[in-house]
């Protein structure tokens, strides 16, 4: 997929490449063992480009209206659909969806059962990839691999872990971790829900693929990532709760004043106003 963008588009804008994958990753249609996924790819497949940024701002809606803060955090990778794009642009789009999606995209993330969902971190492949491609300055960038970070994570937690625990990730990339640490609880028969997960990364891209992996791995109502300097503003997770009641009171407003507008057509259709 990497190898896509930098051959149809170059160097530049892997927020565009990072936000399709995200796009497929978040898309709502599950099915037991994914089995819809490749009926969905090749419907995906006979889009044609112009449908790919309408496509992305429907999935990050749909997540919207249950977890505002998490898609206004991934919105780094996300917001480019409301952009007016070149033809090339599009182009190179479409060329990213379809290696995403001939490669199983959907397979890896389209279980109903978040389990199942969360076997491996797609999104740090994806933006470790590209940036690896984009400029050698982030060579360094590594998350920590799935096998090493499922290892780590059951001789760091062991085989009785808590209902209920607190986790905090100051310097924490994609969230491997986390998705490592909820895999552990899952197959201990523990609901990684009652957990608290708190992430804070300096790169914004990083923290919005985290984002977007809380939702596809279902952390539940206790996740929440911030964007900033750990070693210069310390424990952001106080920032990530006030963001939060932010775009929760923002969703509000934003439903009550559709709520309005519905309730106003309907009392001029009943008038006979308009049809
Ligand atoms: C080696 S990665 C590890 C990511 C994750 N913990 C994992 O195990 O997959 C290191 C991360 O630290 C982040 N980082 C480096 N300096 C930081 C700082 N001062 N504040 C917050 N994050 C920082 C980088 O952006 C990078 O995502």
């Amino acid at each position: 997929m990497a190898e896509t963008w930098y051959r149809t588009y170059g160097r530049g804008r892997i927020d565009i490449p990072c936000g399709v994958v995200a796009a497929l990753a978040l898309w709502p249609h599950k099915s037991s063992g994914a089995s819809h996924a490749p009926d969905l790819a090749r419907y995906f497949i006979t889009q044609p480009a112009t449908r790919w940024p309408p496509t992305v701002g429907q999935a990050a809606a749909v997540h919207w209206l249950r977890r505002p803060d998490l898609i206004s955090v991934a919105g780094p990778m996300l917001r480019w659909y409301k952009e007016d794009l070149s033809g090339d642009t599009l182009y190179a789009i479409k060329a990213v969806a379809d290696t995403a999606l001939k490669h199983g995209v959907l397979l890896h993330t389209g279980d109903t059962d978040p389990y199942m969902r969360s076997h491996i971190d797609v999104m740090s492949w994806t933006l470790v990839c590209l940036r690896h491609r984009e400029d050698r300055s982030w060579l360094a960038e590594h998350h920590t691999p799935d096998d090493v970070a499922d290892l780590l994570v059951s001789l760091g937690i062991g085989d009785d872990p808590p209902l209920a625990a607190s986790l905090h990730e100051p310097a924490g990339g994609t969230g491997n971790i986390f998705r490592a640490v909820a895999q552990h609880l899952r197959e201990r028969g523990i609901d990684p829900g009652g957990w608290t997960w708190s992430l804070q990364d300096l790169d914004p891209l990083a923290v919005a693929a985290a984002a977007v992996n809380f939702l596809v791995w279902e952390l539940g109502p206790g996740a929440n990532a911030c964007c900033g300097n750990t070693l210069s503003e310390g424990d952001l997770t106080g920032r990530a709760l006030a963001l939060r009641a932010e775009a929760e009171d923002r969703r509000r407003a934003l439903l009550t004043s559709a709520e309005q507008g519905a309730a106003f057509l309907r009392a001029v259709r009943s008038l006979g106003v308009a049809s």
